[in-house]
């Protein structure tokens, strides 16, 4: 079964094709990063213009590349929740288009079942059940995935997700936006043999697999005033990998409990975040360790795309999930049942 899929839920413009989900005839993805950059972080008024400009001709790509005429299309997966609402719009509303002038089905997708089904496309052989760590810019979920298009959450960020900490560090640094990526590269020339900044590992008593990440984010904010105050400068470095030491120290012993907690014997990750290279490491390491197999997906596929809502679109699609022409986009993470 051949799927098109569209993801625009914030400042990507993505367009793919895939046949029975796993399999990926095409994925393009057009990132709107310069345009933003300028303003240090992701303009939504903005993201929604580009996407409008651009939708048309990265879907006629998608479909080129993919080697398929247009009446090979049997369904049209979109992501409708969650993301900026005027972004999730523009690429529902020409999905819905696009379905309508095909008389193929429409299937909406839900954002963060579609980054934990990236996993899928880069593990063959991978089933449900199995724990999933999701981080990206807008989210932090450890998650319990007992079967396809289920995913259960077991903790979450209680304020900033792991990217926007990342992004907002980032810019604070100076670097440019998105800053993760930045500051993985530069936490890895910090001296091995420097002491690490002090920064928090929050803890919450009523949930151990909640977290937070605005505390930390708050602490390095100080401790940069303070450098100022006193004309003194930061090694920026040895911030960026203490500032990845915390984040991992938070994520990964939160993974596995997750894990351990439901049974598991296999922990995935997702999200933009999930290309980092100390997490990544960390997560091997504490896998490792603890008996429990690691499914890392290729970092081009942990960053939104839409390669990803086509897998899901699929699993959904042999679900019986549908959307009509009067289908809606929704913001909020809590959109499943608007899904089905
Ligand atoms: O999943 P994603 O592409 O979009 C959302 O759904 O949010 O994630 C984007 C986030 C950004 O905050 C970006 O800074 C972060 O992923 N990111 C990273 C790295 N690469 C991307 N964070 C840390 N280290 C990285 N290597
Ligand atoms: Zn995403």
């Amino acid at each position: 079964m051949n799927i098109l899929a569209i993801e625009t839920s914030c400042d990507e413009t993505a367009a793919a094709v895939t046949v029975d989900g796993r399999t990926v005839l095409s994925n393009i993805v057009f990132s709107q990063t310069d345009a933003h950059a300028v303003f240090g972080g992701v303009v939504p008024e903005i993201a929604s213009r580009l996407h409008v400009e651009s939708i048309s001709q990265i879907v006629a790509r998608a479909v080129d590349e993919a080697g398929i005429s247009r009446t090979g299309i049997d369904a049209v997966a979109v992501t409708a929740a969650p993301g900026l609402i005027g972004a999730l719009l523009t690429g529902l509303s020409f999905a819905k288009s696009a379905a309508y002038a095909l008389g193929v089905p429409l299937v909406p997708v839900h954002h963060i079942r579609a980054h934990v089904a990236a996993n899928y496309i880069a593990f063959p052989e991978l089933e449900p059940p199995f724990s999933c760590l999701m981080v990206s810019g807008g989210h932090t979920l450890f998650c319990d995935v007992p079967d396809y298009c289920e995913v259960d959450m077991l903790g979450a960020s209680r304020d900033d997700a792991a990217g926007e900490a990342f992004d907002k560090v980032a810019r604070r640094l100076g670097l440019p936006y998105p800053g993760g990526r930045e500051m993985d590269a530069l936490a890895s020339l910090a001296d091995p043999q420097a002491k690490s900044y002090t920064l928090p590992r929050p803890v919450f008593a009523d949930n151990a697999l909640d977290c937070s990440f605005s505390g930390l984010k708050t602490s390095v904010i100080n401790l940069l005033n303070t450098f100022e105050q006193r004309g003194e400068e930061p090694d920026r470095a040895l911030l960026c990998r203490s500032f990845n030491e915390a984040v991992i120290d938070i994520l990964v012993p939160r993974a596995l409990a997750a894990a351990k907690s439901r049974g598991r014997r296999v922990l995935a990750a997702a999200g933009g975040v999930a290309a980092n290279s100390h997490l990544r490491r960390a997560l091997a390491e504490a896998c490792e360790k603890n008996g429990l197999e690691l499914r890392l997906p290729p970092v081009a596929l942990c960053g939104d795309n839409a390669a990803m809502v086509a897998c899901e679109g699929y699993y959904a699609y042999k679900k019986g999930v549908r959307g009509g022409l009067c289908q809606n986009a929704f913001a909020v993470r809590e959109a499943d049942a608007e899904l089905q």
